[in-house]
């Protein structure tokens, strides 16, 4: 693996289950020489997707899975992540909780966005619960995914400033551009050892 002019990059999968900006934005740092990931599909739990149309844009693979939480639906999966030679797994809005089995294959590959100063905040509603709990800060991390929501290890956070103003919206506004930044230094800190 040669570091930063990306002879052999990480072949990288994103599972999304909404909008897909996050998806979008490492789609673009993917392509950027210095990344360390190569993105070669993107996988949802839900045909809907809006950010499924990146995929036709980017020419990458998209594959939508029901992630019902059976073996069959986890060894389809896994199969296709095989086949794929997929090394990395960046989930990014992605809904769905992945079975303590499909964890455990793809043990240390699997890293999350979350829109919180993790530890605190973890699950949904983050920004509203920030708000109601008159925090001065919030933020967003990335951490590696382990059987428990939201507690893997974790890789790097921005903090910003909450306002008075503030309501979960502006909040989530402000907290998403800061996550664009975040996740592509997350995967380079992630693969600056190699
Ligand atoms: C982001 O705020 C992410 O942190 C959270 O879900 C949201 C997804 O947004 N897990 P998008 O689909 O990437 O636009």
């Amino acid at each position: 693996m040669v570091k930063s002019i990306g002879i052999k990059k990480i072949k990288t999968a994103i599972f999304i289950s909404g909008r897909g900006s996050n998806f979008l934005n490492l789609m673009k740092f993917s392509q950027k020489k210095m990344s360390p990931i190569e993105i070669i599909c993107v996988i949802s739990n839900n045909s809907k997707s809006k950010g499924l149309y990146y995929a036709k844009e980017f020419k990458i693979k998209k594959k939508i899975f029901d992630f019902n939480g059976t073996n069959i639906s986890d060894q389809r999966i896994l199969l296709f992540l095989k086949k794929n030679q997929i090394k990395l797994i960046c989930l990014a809005g992605f809904m769905k909780i992945l079975t303590k089995n499909f964890i455990q294959k793809f043990n240390g590959k699997i890293i999350n966005i979350h829109p919180s100063l993790l530890p605190k905040y973890k699950g949904l509603n983050t920004h509203q619960r920030a708000i109601d709990n008159k925090e001065r800060f919030s933020g967003c991390t990335v951490h590696f995914v382990n059987s428990s929501l939201d507690s893997g290890k974790i890789i790097l956070q921005k903090r910003i400033k909450i306002s008075k103003n503030d309501n979960s919206f502006s909040l989530a506004k402000k907290i998403l551009k800061k996550e664009h930044i975040l996740y592509p230094q997350a995967i380079k800190k992630l693969f600056s050892s190699l």
